[in-house]
């Protein structure tokens, strides 16, 4: 029987060019989530799925696809798939680490800079008629050199978050559920800390967690006043880490001095109390968007789905 693969939204021509004619291929060639019965409709029969964070694969969509040996998502994260469901139905589930992490980290810091030097606000001013002259006190920030930084979820991403820490001379904290290795903790300069005591120490603290039932709003009203008044909180994992009501309070009334956010609780949907607000630079999940990244991650995808598809391990199955 020939193969066959449903690529459930926009794939680079590059990246869908490496499946081979044999395997038939159904591609929905648009980037809006598709309606959850046209999903299941699509995948009778199929053996393969590569998708996006915007295609949710629960048990139901599985048990409707009996078919399916491999779900490729084309993401690090992988909340939009319930892998227990599909491990228990022998699917696999893969996913596209190592190739953007460091796209991604670069993302981090520039919604810490960005928060930090107020660039948005100074863009918009730039723009407006209210720039009439040059201004001593116009627009002041926060230093970042010589700061400490504390990093929550010390992965690949937060790690190369830390590798870039060096450069601004900064004192790193880090906090995760294992210890780095002592040689890397000695490289990147970072200290493993609890919790509270990074929250409460740091100048800027960057979320890189997995999100889980543990990380569920990691960030919340406590945490938030745990945090220094002048701190900047800078989200590029996934929204529900924080607490986005508390986040805009938090904003509002000057618990923490501002924030650089990528990920929301509801995508698309921003918390209302957080759009009016000058001091949060907020971006549409694009951390990993640069044209190299999204293809690289892209072909990792197809790749993964075809060696299962070959009867092969995965390049990068989730763990
Ligand atoms: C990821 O890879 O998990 C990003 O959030 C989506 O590109």
């Amino acid at each position: 029987m020939p193969k066959t693969v449903f690529v459930s939204n926009v794939l680079p021509l590059e990246a869908r060019d490496l499946i081979p004619r044999d395997i038939a291929v159904d591609y929905n060639a648009t980037d809006t989530p598709l309606p959850r019965g046209e999903l299941i409709a699509r995948l009778r029969g199929k053996d393969g799925l590569i998708c996006q964070i915007i295609t949710t694969v629960d048990d139901e969509v599985l048990a409707e696809a009996p078919t399916l040996k491999v779900v490729a998502n084309v993401a690090v994260g992988f909340n939009n798939i319930d892998v227990a469901a599909a491990r228990r139905r022998g699917v696999v589930v893969t996913h596209t680490p190592d190739v953007l992490t460091e796209t991604t980290a670069d993302f981090a810091w520039a919604l810490l800079m960005g928060a930090a030097r107020r660039l948005v606000e100074a863009d918009r001013f730039a723009r407006s008629d209210h720039w009439t002259r040059w201004q001593w006190d116009l627009l002041w920030g926060a230093d970042v050199h010589g700061k400490t930084l504390g990093i929550v979820g010390f992965g690949r991403i937060g790690r190369a978050v830390a590798r870039r820490a060096a450069g601004f001379d900064m004192r790193v904290l880090y906090h995760d559920a294992v210890r780095a290795d002592p040689a890397l903790e000695r490289e990147l300069r970072a200290t493993p800390t609890d919790l509270a005591a990074l929250l409460g120490e740091s100048d800027f603290v960057t979320l890189h967690v997995n999100l889980t039932p543990d990380t569920q709003h990691l960030i919340n009203e406590r945490t938030l006043r745990g945090m220094k008044r002048s701190a900047i909180l800078v989200n590029a994992s996934r929204g529900p880490v924080v607490d986005e009501a508390a986040l805009a309070r938090a904003l509002r009334e000057g618990w923490i001095a501002a924030a650089g956010l990528d990920v929301f609780e509801e995508e698309p949907r921003i918390h209302p109390d957080l759009l009016p607000l000058a001091n949060v630079v907020l971006a549409p999940h694009i951390a990993s968007a640069s044209g190299e990244t999204r293809l690289a991650m892209a072909t990792l995808a197809v790749k993964n789905c075809l060696a299962v598809l070959a009867g092969q391990p995965p390049l990068t199955p989730v763990p």
